[in-house]
C-alpha cells in the first residue's frame, strides 16, 4: 500500500526553547559513499545522514559490488573501498528515488566505467534537467544520453575513453561541477571547471581528504585524471540546510532562543546566515572549529524583529537550498523582500518560486512572482491547506511558518521530508512547535 504523509501544524504561543542537533549534511554524506567506494582501503564515516537520498546513493554503490555496512543507530557507516577501477556492472537499472545529487554525480562516475548503466528516479526527479551533466560528459567523450526532454532516464554506454576538458559551467551548480570533476578522475589529462558563481565545494575538500591532488584558483577547479584515492575517516557535520528550518523558526518566534550544535559552516553554504543578518536576525556562532575538512560551529538563535531586504546576488548560490525557509522569514518581516537571479529555484525538487508563492498566497501573504525571483511583502499569516508538491523543503518551510499563523496549516504530500530530515517533526515539536504527522493511505 503506497501512502502519503500530511503535516497538521497548529498555532502555538510562538515561544521556542531548545538545545538540539540536526542530522548530518546531505551533500557531504553522498560524497563519503562515492569517494569511499572508489578509494583504496576502508573508510569510516560518522554522523552520516540516514535519509532516503543518501541511502539511494549507498544502494547504488552496493549494486556495483561495494560492501557498505550501516548506517547503524549512531549513524556510522563503513565502506570497503574497491579502488578507482573496482566498480562492477549493476545487474539492473539504478533507481535513485528523489535524489538529484545521486543521479548527477553518479553520471560523472558512470561515464568513466567499462560497463553500461541506466539511472532513473521518482516522478519528481524524472522531470528534472539532466542535459546539464550530459552535455559536458559528452564533450569528455562519454556515450551518455537523457530522454528527448532532457530528463531521466540517464543511459551510459560504457567503455568510452574520457578526455579531460576545460569547461565553463553555464549555471552555478555544484552538482554539475562535481559530475565533471568526478568524470575527470577517469579521464586522460587535465579536467578544469570554471564557475560563474561560488557553489558548495564539498567535492573539492573531500577529494583532498582522500589524498587526491586538486587545484583551486579563484573560480577555477582542476585535477589530473588517472590518480588513486586513499581511504580516510570522515565526521559529517550537521546540515546547515536542515538547521535553517530551526534558524528561521527561532528568528520568527516571538520569544525564546534555540541552540543548534555542530552545524557545518562551510563558507560556500552560509548564504542563509548572511541574509538573515541583513534582515536583522540575531544568530550567534560559538565553539567555531574545524572538523576534518569542514568548518563547524554551534549557533544560538534569538527571536528577532525582521525587516525585508533586497537579497544580494552573491548570496543566492550560497543559500540555494534555503530559500523556502527564507521566504517564510520574509513573510514574517516588516516590509518587502526582493529576490532576483534565482531561476535555478525553478528546477529543484519542485518549482520552488511557484510552490512557495502559491502557499504564501493561501496563507494571506502578498507576493509577486517574476521569472527569476519573487517579491514578498511581510504580513500576517492565516491558516490554510498547502500543497508541498512532494518537495521536502517546501513541506518543512510551511511547517515552521505555523509559529506565526493565526490558524492551523495543513501541509499535504510531506513524505519526502524523509529524504533529508527524517527526524524533523520530532525535533520541531521538542522546541515548541506543534506538528502532527498523519499517514494517508492511497
Ligand atoms: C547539491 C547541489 C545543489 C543543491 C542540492 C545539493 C550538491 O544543487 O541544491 O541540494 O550536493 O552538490 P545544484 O548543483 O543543482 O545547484
Amino acid at each position: 500500500m503506497s501512502g502519503s504523509i500530511t503535516f497538521i501544524a497548529s498555532p502555538t504561543d510562538a515561544n521556542v526553547q531548545g538545545d538540539i542537533q540536526v542530522p548530518g549534511d546531505k551533500s557531504i554524506s553522498h560524497r563519503t559513499i562515492m569517494l569511499g567506494s572508489l578509494a583504496d582501503g576502508v573508510t569510516r564515516v560518522s554522523g552520516f545522514l540516514a535519509g532516503d537520498d543518501c541511502i539511494a546513493t549507498m544502494n547504488a554503490f552496493r549494486a556495483m559490488g561495494v560492501n557498505i555496512d550501516g548506517p547503524d543507530e549512531d549513524n556510522n557507516v563503513t565502506i570497503q573501498g574497491v579502488g578507482i577501477d573496482g566498480l562492477k556492472a549493476p545487474s539492473t537499472e539504478i533507481n535513485v528515488g528523489n535524489s538529484g545529487t545521486s543521479i548527477r554525480l553518479l553520471a560523472g562516475i558512470l561515464a568513466g566505467q567499462s560497463f553500461s548503466s541506466k539511472m532513473l528516479g521518482d516522478a519528481s526527479l524524472n522531470k528534472r534537467p539532466m542535459q546539464r551533466v550530459v552535455a559536458p560528459l559528452t564533450l569528455m567523450g562519454a556515450d551518455i544520453s537523457a530522454s528527448e526532454a532532457g530528463t531521466p532516464p540517464v543511459v551510459v554506454n560504457g567503455e568510452q575513453p574520457l578526455q579531460g576538458i576545460d569547461y565553463d559551467l553555464p549555471m552555478a551548480s555544484a552538482q554539475v561541477k562535481s559530475a565533471v570533476l568526478l568524470a575527470g578522475l577517469f579521464a586522460k589529462g587535465r579536467t578544469q571547471v570554471t564557475e560563474p558563481g561560488v557553489t558548495r565545494d564539498h567535492t573539492e575538500r573531500m577529494l583532498k581528504a582522500f589524498g587526491y591532488a586538486i587545484e583551486v584558483e579563484d573560480n577555477k577547479v582542476s585535477l589530473q585524471g588517472g590518480g588513486r584515492l586513499t581511504a580516510c575517516d570522515i565526521q559529517v557535520p550537521g546540515d546547515i540546510s536542515s538547521a535553517t528550518f530551526f534558524i528561521i523558526a527561532g528568528l520568527i518566534a516571538t520569544q525564546g532562543s534555540i541552540i543548534l550544535r555542530n552545524v557545518g559552516l562551510n563558507p560556500t553554504r552560509i548564504g542563509v546566515l548572511n541574509i538573515v543578518a541583513k534582515m536583522g536576525g540575531r544568530v550567534e556562532r560559538f565553539n567555531e572549529r574545524l572538523v576534518g575538512a569542514e568548518p563547524v560551529a554551534d549557533l544560538r538563535v534569538y527571536a528577532s524583529d525582521l525587516v525585508g531586504i533586497d537579497i544580494d546576488q552573491a548570496d543566492v548560490p550560497l543559500a540555494i537550498d534555503e530559500f523556502p525557509a527564507i521566504f517564510i522569514a520574509a513573510a514574517c518581516a516588516q516590509g518587502t523582500t526582493t529576490l532576483r537571479n534565482a531561476k535555478e529555484l525553478r528546477v529543484k525538487e519542485s518549482d520552488r518560486i511557484q510552490s512557495m508563492a502559491d502557499g504564501l498566497t493561501t496563507l494571506g501573504i502578498d507576493c509577486r512572482v517574476v521569472d527569476d525571483g519573487i517579491d514578498i511583502i511581510g504580513g500576517k499569516l492565516t491558516g490554510g491547506t498547502i500543497s508541498s508538491h512532494h518537495d521536502h523543503r517546501i513541506a518543512m518551510a510551511f511547517a515552521i511558518s505555523s509559529l506565526r499563523a493565526s490558524d492551523t496549516i495543513t501541509i499535504l504530500e510531506c513524505e519526502n521530508v524523509a529524504t533529508s530530515f527524517p527526524t524533523f517533526v520530532e525535533l520541531a515539536n521538542s522546541v515548541g512547535l506543534s506538528i502532527e504527522k498523519q499517514q494517508v493511505n492511497k
